[in-house]
């Protein structure tokens, strides 16, 4: 099929090359034009393991191509998919700004009829604003041609979209007409030729899935974080009580980790717009609310540790952060819990040395003068991050940073503090080790309550 895809982000490129490896034809539109051009030379702006080398094969074989101009994107195209960032508004909405304009654009391009789809998360309704206003816009030019609007929200995850792209979960194609759903379920069989994966279900239905979904995610999370606050009162080791409620079917074993908060340029903008949402419905969100404000506690808990630590006294401490990226696998650095952690202790006058595996360039471009002052270092090695710190604090657990050489960590650090905001590490093995271990919601090792009886 003749494809566009709109917005060569994390979703519309993954999206963009996937498409392509299956035998389409797509062209991705993208405003900026130094992606455009990047990209059109097979630079990928993002992290994201095996894009690369797939849209350089697509590039070759012509099967994938970029521009600037939607014109050229949308000249043959069956199929456009609307990609676009929908950021948090000032009151905590979706932005649609982004996707209204490519609708308004869309309108006054298009010259055939075609189906136009919603990759981009959008609030319910959006569909049906998209398609007006594409709609009159075409009538506006006295094109008897009409665009049909279909809802197909993504569920990649950042650090492995390629892979749930190719072998998704389940795909939800919300079409409101028998034809729109057809068309979309033959673009997505190759992706499904072992299970039938494929949701069907009104357009309206699909705008909310993607939110509903999102927001249970998050609160997993924040009920165990809350979990985990509780249980460090309590003396219980937090691991243990996941342990314990993961063996039961109804719970299940994923996103019960506690931590030290969710981020990422998703869970936190959904679950505020989906409060917003309720609230232009008059309904009380209670839950996502307690979600929202969990979440906000627990982003300050490693600073809270540290602060408590040191009695207070940052000022001159030397603090190694390992991992910055919200979360493993991705150079995305968007609502990031690394990001609390690091201007509170900048603001506390320590010093922060910090490593990641890939999202080094967008910190340094946040923190100019922290970096220019020497306030800030960073690096790729773990091991120079840890040299002459007086704690070191683990925040996205990459796989680099899960069986590091603790020997020489703790030969390198001034004092062997260690903050585990991910709970990765054994608290026995690195109190063993001479290390002064503090996980979350876990006791200090030989603390608890239930060891000592
Ligand atoms: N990132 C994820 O993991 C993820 C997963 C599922 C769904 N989503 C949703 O998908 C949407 C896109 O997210 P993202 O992370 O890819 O965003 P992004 O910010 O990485 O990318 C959006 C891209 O669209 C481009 N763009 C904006 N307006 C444009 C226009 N008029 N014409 C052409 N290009 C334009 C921007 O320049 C940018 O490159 C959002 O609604 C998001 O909530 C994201």
């Amino acid at each position: 099929m003749r494809l566009c895809v709109i917005g060569a982000g994390y979703v519309g490129l993954v999206t963009a090359a996937c498409f392509a490896e299956m035998g389409n034809r797509v062209v991705c539109v993208e405003r900026d034009p130094f992606r455009v051009a990047r990209l059109s030379h097979g630079e990928v702006p993002i992290y994201e393991p095996g894009l690369e080398a797939m849209l350089k094969v697509h590039l070759a074989s012509g099967q994938l191509s970029f521009s600037q101009h939607l014109e050229e994107g949308v000249r043959q195209a069956e199929i456009v998919f609307i990609a676009v960032g929908t950021p948090s508004g000032e009151d905590g909405s979706a932005d649609l700004s982004y996707v209204l304009a490519v609708a308004d654009q869309l309108g006054v391009t298009l010259k055939q009829a075609c189906v136009v789809v919603n990759k981009s998360t959008v609030p319910v309704g959006t569909a049906e604003r998209v398609a007006q206003l594409i709609n009159a816009r075409l009538a506006g030019r006295g094109l008897g041609c009409r665009v049909k609007v279909a809802s197909n929200p993504e569920f990649l995850k950042e650090g492995s979209a390629v892979e749930d792209f190719m072998r998704p979960d389940r795909v939800v194609l919300g079409c409101d007409d028998a034809e729109t759903a057809e068309l979309l379920r033959r673009l997505y069989a190759p992706f499904l030729r072992n299970h039938e994966r494929v949701l069907s279900m009104g357009v309206r239905a699909a705008e909310f899935s993607k939110y509903a979904a999102n927001a249970f995610l998050a609160t997993k999370i924040s009920f165990i974080n809350e979990m985990a606050g509780l249980c460090a009162c309590l003396e219980v080791d937090i691991e243990e009580v996941r342990r314990g409620i993961g063996s039961d079917k109804r719970i299940g074993t994923h996103f019960i980790y506690a931590g030290c908060g969710y981020g990422g340029s998703c869970f936190p903008k959904d679950v505020r717009a989906l409060i917003r949402s309720a609230e232009q419905e008059g309904f009380e969100p209670a839950i996502l609310r307690a979600v929202e404000a969990r979440n906000t506690l627990q982003k300050t808990v490693l600073f809270q540790s540290l602060h408590e630590h040191f009695a207070g006294y940052l000022q001159g401490r030397v603090v190694a952060l390992w991992g910055l990226a919200f979360k493993p696998g991705t150079d995305d650095l968007r609502e990031a819990p690394s990001l609390v952690l690091l201007e509170a202790l900048l603001a506390a006058g320590a010093r922060v040395q910090a490593c990641d595996p890939v999202a080094t360039a967008g910190v340094a471009a946040c923190y100019p003068q922290a970096l220019a002052s020497g306030q800030l270092c960073l690096s790729e090695s773990p091991y120079t991050a840890a040299e002459g710190a007086d704690a070191l604090v683990l925040v996205t657990e990459w796989k680099q940073f899960r069986q590091p050489d603790f020997l020489r960590v703790r030969g390198l650090m001034r004092m062997p503090v260690l903050f585990d905001g991910r709970n990765i590490y054994d608290s026995r093995e690195l109190s063993a080790l001479g290390f002064l271990y503090r996980g979350i919601g876990r006791p200090v090792a030989g603390h608890c309550k239930a060891s000592a009886a």
